[in-house]
């Protein structure tokens, strides 16, 4: 990636993976991410605000040696997640003077995962600062942004908040800014970031997010992603995403393996659509799981569509539900729709797989077979149902 100044003597050096098409062995990438880093100049030292994936720690030395960095005080591990922390290693063998400043959790993880001896360490604590010389970096931690360890940098003078994978997008591109002309494309990757990675941790960001709020920030750099030089843009986004309200949809994941699950998710989709509320189907044959988290940030309602294979839901549809019920989403109504042969317990499955939920659950509809008149008349009760619960909620006319 070439190398942005973002203001005088902070330039960003990460790198931009455009390839990348899957994260952590799970989350599907179809625009790349990027690995960003922020090296910061003051007049007696030099910091460098997170790393690299360690697959891309050449880009991120060389970028460091076109910028004559020919020493560096401090590497700041923000996380210890390797995409952030894994080039530290690198960094450390070429600048065998710098130390790695972090919290005191942060550095049993580096220590951990890494590898790093215990004398490489500064720790500072929570509202710690330090002066580099005409610039002061102070450290809030932040933690369950995703993991117990999370903590955001702020450089005073220059108003720039760094909080790594917090607020932060999987997307691969060369406009290193939001401007207003890529505002969607980047309020989608971030959304679909929050969903992916930051949803499960949403009761923890409310209280998060409020440690910030009375910092003056002037430019938010996550280490994925493009930076924000309008930060009320991701914060308002977030704080819509993460507040305890929900919207007028319905998520619809199903599997069908003769059809008859299908007539039925056909059938009860345009129900839903009749009563005027948003659904989206998701063939799980097919999806891309980020879709399927992203519609899960707004709706009140989930309804999970099977077979019954071998006496229990689709496996499909058990990935699924579990990775849903990981997630944590906000949704506040459940159901269950899908037809068997000759039994099983297909719905106390998916039910079991649903227990983080703090959801109601209403009435499934199973049925024998391919599905006719009377199957018909119980999904529409089902749609009124949800459309009753919408209404009680005050998110459906
Ligand atoms: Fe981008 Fe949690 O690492």
């Amino acid at each position: 990636m070439a190398i942005v100044k973002i203001e005088t003597d902070v330039y960003s050096v990460g790198s931009i993976d455009w390839d990348r098409r899957l994260f952590d062995e799970l989350i599907p990438l179809p625009d790349g991410t990027s690995y960003n880093s922020y090296l910061i100049r003051g007049e007696e030292k030099t910091a460098l605000i997170d790393t690299v994936d360690p697959t891309k720690a050449d880009e991120l030395v060389e970028n460091l040696k076109k910028l004559k960095v020919n020493r560096l005080d401090y590497v700041v591990s923000n996380h210890a997640e390797q995409d952030h922390s894994g080039a530290i290693p690198e960094i450390l063998r070429v600048y065998p003077e710098a130390k790695v400043l972090t919290n005191k959790k942060c550095k049993a993880m580096l220590s951990d995962l890494l590898m790093i001896s215990e004398e490489k360490f500064v720790v500072v604590n929570d509202g710690d600062s330090i002066s580099l010389g005409g610039k002061t970096l102070s450290f809030l931690l932040a933690p369950w942004v995703h993991w117990p360890e999370t903590m955001f940098a702020y450089l005073k003078e220059e108003k720039i908040l760094f909080t790594c994978d917090f607020l932060g997008s999987h997307l691969a591109t060369s406009d290193i800014f939001v401007t207003g002309e890529t505002e969607a494309e980047v309020y989608r990757a971030a959304k679909r970031y929050y969903a992916e990675i930051m949803m499960p941790f949403r009761k923890t960001i409310q209280k998060n997010i409020e440690k910030i709020k009375d910092l003056n920030v002037e430019i938010i750099a996550p280490s994925h992603g493009p930076l924000y030089k309008n930060p009320e843009f991701i914060l308002d986004a977030y704080k819509d995403w993460i507040s305890d309200d929900v919207k007028n949809q319905v998520v619809v994941p199903y599997v069908s393996m003769h059809k008859s699950t299908r007539k039925m998710v056909d059938y009860f989709v345009n129900a839903l659509m009749n009563r005027g509320i948003s659904v989206e189907p998701f063939n799980l044959t097919r999806t891309d799981v980020g879709e399927l988290a992203m519609s899960l940030v707004d709706a009140a309602t989930i309804v999970v569509a099977s077979p019954t294979v071998l006496a229990g839901p689709h496996p499909s549809v058990v990935y699924a539900v579990y990775l849903v019920n990981a997630l944590r989403p906000k949704i506040k109504f459940a159901s269950v729709i899908g037809s068997y042969g000759w039994g099983g317990r297909m719905v106390d499955i998916i039910k079991e797989n649903l227990s983080n939920l703090k959801v109601e659950i209403i009435e499934p509809v199973v049925i024998k077979g391919y599905p006719g008149g009377e199957s018909f008349k119980s999904l529409d009760k089902l749609a009124d149902t949800i459309l009753e619960k919408h209404r009680e909620e005050g998110i459906a006319k």
